[in-house]
Order: C-alpha cells, then structure tokens, then sequence
C-alpha cells in the first residue's frame, strides 16, 4: 500500500514569503492574484506548518520607510513567528526593483549606487540578526550586463569582492552569528549575470578576506537555464562544505526563469537531489523559491504541493536505497580494488609514483568491463513509477 505524506517542521521545509506574495505578474500581462502582505504571508505559512520563512528588507517593510514605520513592521513579524512558531531561516537585500540599479547594485560603476547598495544591505543584516536568520543571501540580479563594452568584467568582480569583504566585516564587528551565501544565476534580468554558476561563486568565495564566512545557496531553476545538471551543482557546493541554503524549484532547460514548484519537471532529476540531501545529511533549511501559476488563485496549493512533492521523492528515495536489485547493480558498477591502485592514487609518495610507473595495464581488458547503466536507469525509472 502506498505510505501517506505527512509534512512536519522537522522536515526544516522554507520559503521565501516572496513566492507566495508573488501575485502572477509576468511581461505579458497584470497580476491575477489578490495582494498578500509579506506579514500575511509568514503567517500563513506558519499556520501550515511550515518551518522557516525567508524574506527582502523590501518585502516586510517599504523602501524609504522611516525608523517607525520599520519598527512596527519588524514587531508584526516577530508577532507572526510567536504565533505560529515558524522561524527566519534566511533574508536578503533587494537590490533589483527600484530603477537605481538597473544597471547593477555592487557592481555599479557609480560609487554612490554601491555605497547605497551596501548601507541597504547593510541594515538588513542588523534586523535579519534579531530576527535569528543565520543566512543572509545575496543574489546578484542586477549584477551584469546587456552591453560588455561597457563594463570591464575584472573591474566588476573586484567591486562585488569589495561589498562583500566590507559586509562581512560589518557581520564581524556587530558580532551576528550569520553567515553568507552568494546565489547563482545565469541571466535574468540582465543578458548575463556575474556568478553565473556554483563554481563562479566558489571561486569567487576563495577570493574574499573571510571565505569561511561565506557559503552558496544553489537554486535548481538558474542551474537549468544554464542547461546545467543541478545535482552535480549542488554536488559540488556540498563537497566544498559551502551548502549554506538551497533554491529548490523547477525548470525547463534554456528558458526564461519559469519558477516552478518544486518536482513539477523531470522528477528523477529531483529524485537525486533529495537523494544526495538525504544520503549526504544535509541539515540546513530546505527552502522553495518558486512562485504559483499564474492561474492559480491563491498560493497555499503551491506551498502545500512543493512540501508534498519533497516528502514523495524521499519516500522513493528509501525505496532506491533499499532496492536489493539495484543496489547489486550499482555495487558491480564500482566493482573491486584487487590490486590496491585506490591506497596508491590516494597519496603521491616516491614509493606510489614508482609502482605506478612500474605497473602494466591492458586497457583493452579493462574496456570489456560490462556497465549496466541501461539496466541500472531503467530500475530506477520504474521504482519511480512504482512498478516491479
Ligand atoms: C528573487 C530571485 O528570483 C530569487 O531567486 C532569489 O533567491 C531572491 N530574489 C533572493 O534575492
Ligand atoms: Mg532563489
């Protein structure tokens, strides 16, 4: 019989409360959804469960909102989060509506945008602290260009490194227990996006004067426009220990940035993302960054079948771990050691360097080897069909 989804706060599942205050507004026409205020909106997920919500300064509070006015949307919040007991895992700076970034926020070539930039970050960071965030997110949506003759992508990069070395001492100085986490995309808003990818971000982080304090959130939709493979991204953040937050959604491959719920496209692909999270522990938020149709007429469908979708792949997650067939395939697949060559390869030594210079090898024996992956995606596939 098939085991009943059930979704608790200990699945440590989070939203950001823009994809449910997200009204259906695309380039081609209005908003089809009633206004929910970002207060509503934490609430409303809190009254379902949910563990953790991320926010925007300019979400809970309007750009240009004097000190009252952001006191009493910061005490609405706290009020929401007691009532419901749902928590600020994440918060971010908008540093892409208002038209004085249009042409980038960090990367701006007027100082003045960048200092402003900054300062905005800057008191977000302070009111995300006291509302418990401990990760504070920066994508980079305006950071780009429509016209590379124009700016000098060294220059650019160098100015992106300069704001974040300057927030991080800020972070240092007020003593937040935060940390960062720089979020990938590949174009959308601008033709192309500075940090297009996980690698871009982690080179970047190596970079900074406190790298330890900075992580990557990846997000599925910006892999996949990138036509990238999101579980080797998120892979690869997980390796480098940097897997601070996750953007889970879905998308077609080379399209605009559709948002979709999350398992909405390609399930098996999500199946080995929520395979690697659960295999590998991953122990931070699992946050949905994704908005409704727009033919939806309220978003708590959205929120309720994101959470479903996560619990339903887990499910097929313990069948796929637990499946005697294709565990044995898989087990052939890596196959046996029975000359040591993983001690040898594992440490470069006078004596390793030798043996291997030594050693004979018949390429053309070690090619006959059989690979079941025909076999081994096909039991996959039908373990997430569910059938024998
Ligand atoms: C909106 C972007 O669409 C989303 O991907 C990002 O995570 C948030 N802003 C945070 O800046
Ligand atoms: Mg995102």
């Amino acid at each position: 019989m098939a085991k009943k989804i059930s979704v608790s706060r200990a699945d440590k599942f989070a939203f950001g409360v823009w994809c449910v205050m997200n009204r259906g507004r695309d380039p081609f026409g209005p908003e089809t959804r009633p206004a929910l205020s970002g207060i509503e909106a934490i609430r409303g997920l809190g009254e379902r469960g949910v563990y953790g919500f991320e926010y925007h300064d300019d979400d809970l509070w309007p750009l240009g909102a004097g000190p009252a006015q952001k006191r009493k949307a910061i005490a609405r919040a706290r009020q929401a989060m007691k009532a419901t007991g749902i928590r600020c895992t994440a918060a971010t700076t908008n540093l892409f509506s208002h038209p004085v970034f249009k042409d980038g926020a960090f990367t701006s070539h007027d100082a003045r945008v960048r200092a402003y930039a900054v300062q905005k970050a800057m008191a977000n960071i302070d009111v995300a602290a006291e509302l418990g965030a401990e990760v504070y997110i920066f994508w980079g949506g305006r950071e780009g260009t429509d016209v590379d003759i124009g700016k000098d992508p060294i220059e650019a990069l160098k100015r992106f490194r300069e704001c974040l070395n300057f927030l991080c001492e800020h972070v240092l100085a007020q003593r937040h227990p935060m940390v960062f986490s720089i979020e990938p995309k590949p174009n959308e808003p601008r033709s192309d996006t500075y940090l297009a990818t996980a690698g871009h971000a982690l080179a970047l982080i190596a970079t900074l004067d406190h790298p330890d304090m900075v992580g990557v959130n990846p997000e599925w939709a910006h892999i996949k426009m990138a036509g990238l493979n999101p579980l080797h991204e998120f892979a690869q953040v997980l390796e480098a220990g940097k897997l601070v937050d996750i953007h889970l959604n879905a998308q077609k491959p080379l399209r605009y940035d559709q948002d979709m719920s999350f398992g909405a496209d390609n399930p098996k692909e999500a199946l080995l993302v929520v395979k690697l999270l659960t295999d590998y522990a991953y122990s931070g938020a699992k946050t949905f960054d994704a908005h409704p149709f727009r033919t939806e007429a309220d978003p708590w469908d959205f929120v309720e079948r994101c959470m479903r979708a996560y619990k339903a792949l887990e499910l097929k997650v313990d069948q796929v771990n637990s499946d005697a067939r294709l565990l044995a395939m898989l087990e052939e697949l890596v196959g046996a050691d029975p000359d040591g060559w993983d001690a040898v390869l594992a440490s470069y030594s006078k004596r390793n360097a030798g043996k291997l210079r030594g050693a004979k090898f018949n390429p053309d024996k070690l090619a006959q080897r059989r690979l079941r992956y025909e076999q081994i995606d096909q039991r996959l596939t039908e373990i997430l069909l569910g059938v024998e």
